[in-house]
């Protein structure tokens, strides 16, 4: 695919390894005011994070700067109706990782002179030693942050004579560890200069204007032109110029890709919460990821797919590795793979897997899946992986992000920007996409009849207009949530393929609502979690029909004479379901492997229900961040 063709550019996550902030940056040189489009890039950048938000500004006068503890609404209040005539600025949202997360430690950071900049995303892994140097050198620090050396570094090659882009230049490379970063300076107020290694930054082409951002949510109201920066460069960014270098100083070819996806797909869109609006959003993003896979002899098609066909033969075992709401869609997934492909498949939490010493080799496929493509644990999986020459195909949302440089082929799935920090839409099409790997390795080892295989993605292609079926009506979801919402503890179960779903309704409800729920298989109830168990205590079962169904039901029939009172996910017309549930949430019948996708839409809008009719915002739950940089 070319890159101009992207169905989206959406870099929402840093690109590197291991310890990295995971925060927001937007720069902006041009005509215009500065101020009101970093306050506005830092609203579309929050759910990066939201410890504390700042600006700083460049004038000849010197800097402006202005930073808050908690949110860009308390950023804002407390510029309050300042206008600052300055058409230079940088901005950025702040996760903590590398000092509290307190004024004094929110970006932009300063120099002794208080005459540079700086925000910085990732961790300078050698900023200990850095700073003491500097310290031994006279330099007076204000934070407790790495961000703070390089501002001090640039200070003391500006010092000698050097240029901001030179000093920059020089500082970096004395910087060990994950950054990307974005200077202004007041002694030469019309510029900006970026640079990154294992961390996104883009560039926003405009008209008299240039922008810098960390992901593009940030620019898409300004412009549509962006160029991605490469690790190890650095961009000299002026009202009409953009100018890039790689770490030796050479010029580097400017390469503009265009962005195609509409900025109403990066809004509310009359939605209260961007987790309802991308809940809703999940019928056509399925559509999307199934577009074009079919030809019309029912042949599987997978564009992208760079593995030779004597390759995909060839593997004995495959490995599934992700963190979260990924990790329960390869879950989910592992029941497709082993019953079309014959395949024996391990899952993985990423965070476990390259500290076990799995035994892997050449006939090894491993499939990594990240909605960001940016998490730490799961990239560091697949490079372990790749070191030990296991395959890897990795399934993500995100073009460009890291896992498609640590992977032998990509599955996009076609989900659109998710903002909301709750997967919704993005695990949905996750579970798609690893749907069709595992029709297409069937089709290509020849372990599925044609017609079987037809027939299953017939059902796949139904499943949009199910899901649309199922998010008609969310009345009884809210009904459920007010009732339940003072529950403390939920517990969610499931069999077979609804065992994933229960952990992620579990984690869904956690994330938001803060209440303490834990998914099982229902099997293992009776193995110590029935304890938990008391009157009114809520139970939520994955009740979709399956080969396991009578024994799902002797399950909730036990919790049932505990005093649990059961909310079944279930489908219409099932009478032993309707008889034990004390509320049912319908779902309409699909082949069993891929119930799944219906049977998490009313768990999520539980969650979301619960969440709100607690008071809490269900877009930026506490503690989390959209993308997980940091090991
Ligand atoms: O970007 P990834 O898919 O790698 O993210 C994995 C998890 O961090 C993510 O699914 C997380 O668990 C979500 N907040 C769940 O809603």
């Amino acid at each position: 695919m070319a890159k101009g063709d992207l169905p989206f550019v959406h870099l929402m996550g840093s690109l590197g390894l291991f310890k990295i902030e995971m925060c927001g940056i937007v720069g902006y040189t041009g005509s215009k005011s500065a101020l009101p489009i970093l306050l506005s890039g830092l609203h579309s950048l929050e759910y990066r994070g939201y410890d504390s938000a700042g600006i700083a500004l460049a004038g000849k006068e010197g800097l402006w700067l202005k930073r808050r503890a908690g949110r860009v609404s308390e950023l804002e209040e407390a510029i309050g109706d300042d206008e600052i005539p300055s058409g230079v600025g940088i901005g950025h949202t702040r996760w903590a990782t590398c000092g509290a997360p307190n004024e004094p430690n929110a970006h932009p950071h300063r120099d002794c002179s208080g005459r540079i900049a700086v925000v910085h995303n990732g961790i300078i892994e050698n900023h200990v030693q850095l700073r003491r140097k500097l310290e031994e050198e006279g330099h007076k620090f204000r934070s407790d942050t790495d961000t703070e050396t390089l501002a001090h570094l640039v200070e003391n090659t500006m010092a000698s004579g050097s240029d901001l882009a030179q000093s920059v230049r020089s500082a970096v490379s004395q910087l060990e560890g994950s950054y990307a970063i974005v200077v202004i300076s007041a002694t030469e107020p019309g510029r900006i200069i970026a640079a990154r290694s294992d961390a996104p930054l883009i560039l926003g082409l405009g008209d008299g204007e240039n922008f810098v951002a960390s992901d593009v949510v940030a620019l898409i109201e300004h412009t549509r032109r962006v160029v991605i920066l490469e690790d190890h460069h650095l961009a000299d960014v002026t009202s009409d110029n953009v100018r890039i270098v790689d770490a030796d100083g050479e010029e580097q070819p400017i390469r503009e890709i265009a962005v195609t996806w509409d900025i109403a797909a990066a809004e509310k869109g009359g939605f209260e919460h961007f987790m309802l609006k991308e809940i809703h959003e999940q019928p056509a993003a399925v559509r999307e990821t199934l577009r074009g896979r079919v030809d019309a002899a029912g042949h599987l098609t997978l564009d992208e797919m760079r593995m030779s066909e004597e390759e995909i033969r060839d593997i004995d075992k495959v490995f599934v590795v992700a963190c979260g709401s990924s990790f329960h869609a390869g879950l989910v997934a592992k029941y497709a793979l082993e019953h079309w492909t014959r395949l024996p498949v391990e899952i993985d939490v990423a965070s476990e897997f390259r500290y076990r010493d799995p035994v892997l080799n050449s006939e090894t496929l491993v499939v990594g899946i990240s909605q960001s493509g940016e998490t730490a644990d799961t990239l560091a999986a697949l490079r372990y992986a790749q070191h030990q020459k296991a395959k890897v195909i990795s399934i993500t949302n995100v073009v460009g992000s890291s896992i498609t440089r640590d992977s032998d082929a990509v599955i996009y799935t076609h989900a659109g920007p998710e903002i909301g920090v709750a997967a919704t839409k993005t695990l949905t099409t996750q579970m798609t996409a690893l749907w069709l790997l595992a029709l297409w390795v069937a089709q290509t080892r020849g372990t599925m009849f044609p017609d079987e295989r037809r027939a299953v993605f017939e059902e796949l292609a139904r499943l949009p207009g199910l899901m649309e079926e199922v998010l008609s009506d969310d009345s009884k979801t809210f009904m459920v949530s007010e009732r339940f919402k003072e529950a403390r503890t939920w517990l969610f179960i499931g069999r077979g393929v609804g065992f994933p779903v229960a952990m992620e309704g579990a984690l869904k409800l956690k994330e938001i609502s803060y209440l303490h729920a834990e998914g099982f298989a229902a099997g293992e109830m009776k193995h110590g979690p029935i304890a938990l168990l008391e009157d009114g205590v809520p139970v939520v079962a994955v009740a979709s029909k399956s080969h396991v169904h009578a024994k799902l039901l002797s399950n909730i029939e036990e919790a049932k004479a505990r005093g649990a009172v059961i909310v079944a996910v279930g489908n219409p017309g099932n009478d032993e379901v309707a008889k034990l549930a004390d509320e049912l949430l319908e779902v309409p019948h699909v082949t069993q492997l891929l119930s799944p996708a219906l049977d998490v839409l009313p768990l999520q809008l539980l969650a979301y229900h619960v969440a709100k009719a607690r008071g809490l915002d269900p877009d930026k739950p506490r503690n989390l961040a959209k993308s997980v940089t940091v090991e």
